[in-house]
C-alpha cells in the first residue's frame, strides 16, 4: 500500500522487534534515579518518551511486556485490536479506534507487566497510533514472549499466543 510506505518514510519509521514500526518522537531531558524507581527497574529511567508506531494488517504487534503503562492513541488508518493478559490471567481485548458507538476509543492504557499483542483486523490496512511511557521506554526492560514459555503460565490462551507470537 502507498500510504503504508508513504508514512514510513515521512516519519522515518523503523523495524520495531515486536512487528509493525516506529519512530522515537519524545525522549524527555530529565531522569529518575534508580533508587526512587524501584527493583522493577535496573537503572535510571527518563521521566517519559513517546513513539509513533505503525502497524500492518499482514503482520501483528507480537505478545511482549513492559513494566511501566503505556498510553495508546489514535492517529489513523484502520483499528487496532489490544489483547491484554493480565498478571493474575485475566484477559481484556480493547480496540482503538474513531468509530466511538462501536465500542472503539482513541486512548487506552495498558497497564504495567501485563503481556500484549496487537493487530489491524481489517485487511490491506493500516493503523497509525502513539504510544507514550513513563518512567521512559528503555529496552532493558522490554520483553518480547518466548510462545512455549507464555503458554505453558497461560494454557488457556494457548491458541492467541500461537497467533501472536513467531
Ligand atoms: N521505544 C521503542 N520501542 C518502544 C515501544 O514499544 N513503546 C514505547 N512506548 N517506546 C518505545
Amino acid at each position: 500500500m502507498d500510504e503504508i510506505e508513504t508514512l514510513i518514510n515521512r516519519f522515518d519509521l523503523q523495524e520495531h522487534p515486536e512487528g509493525g514500526y516506529f519512530k522515537e518522537t519524545y525522549r524527555s531531558e530529565g531522569s529518575i534515579p534508580a533508587s526512587v524507581l524501584g527493583d522493577a527497574f535496573k537503572g535510571s529511567r527518563n521521566y517519559s518518551t513517546g513513539i509513533y508506531f505503525l502497524l500492518t494488517s499482514d503482520s501483528f504487534s507480537a505478545f511482549h511486556r513492559i513494566q511501566q503503562d503505556e498510553m495508546w492513541h489514535f492517529y489513523q488508518g484502520a483499528p487496532i485490536t489490544i489483547h491484554v493478559i493480565h498478571p493474575d490471567g485475566k484477559y481484556t481485548k480493547h480496540v482503538l479506534g474513531l468509530n466511538f458507538e462501536e465500542g472503539e476509543a482513541p486512548q487506552f492504557t495498558v497497564p504495567g507487566k501485563c503481556w500484549f499483542a496487537a493487530e489491524v483486523e481489517k485487511k490491506d490496512s493500516y493503523g497509525f497510533v502513539g504510544c507514550t511511557v513513563s518512567p521512559g521506554f528503555d529496552f532493558k526492560d522490554f520483553e518480547l514472549a518466548e510462545r512455549d514459555t507464555l503458554s505453558s503460565l497461560f494454557p488457556r490462551y494457548e491458541a492467541l499466543i500461537e497467533k501472536f507470537t513467531r
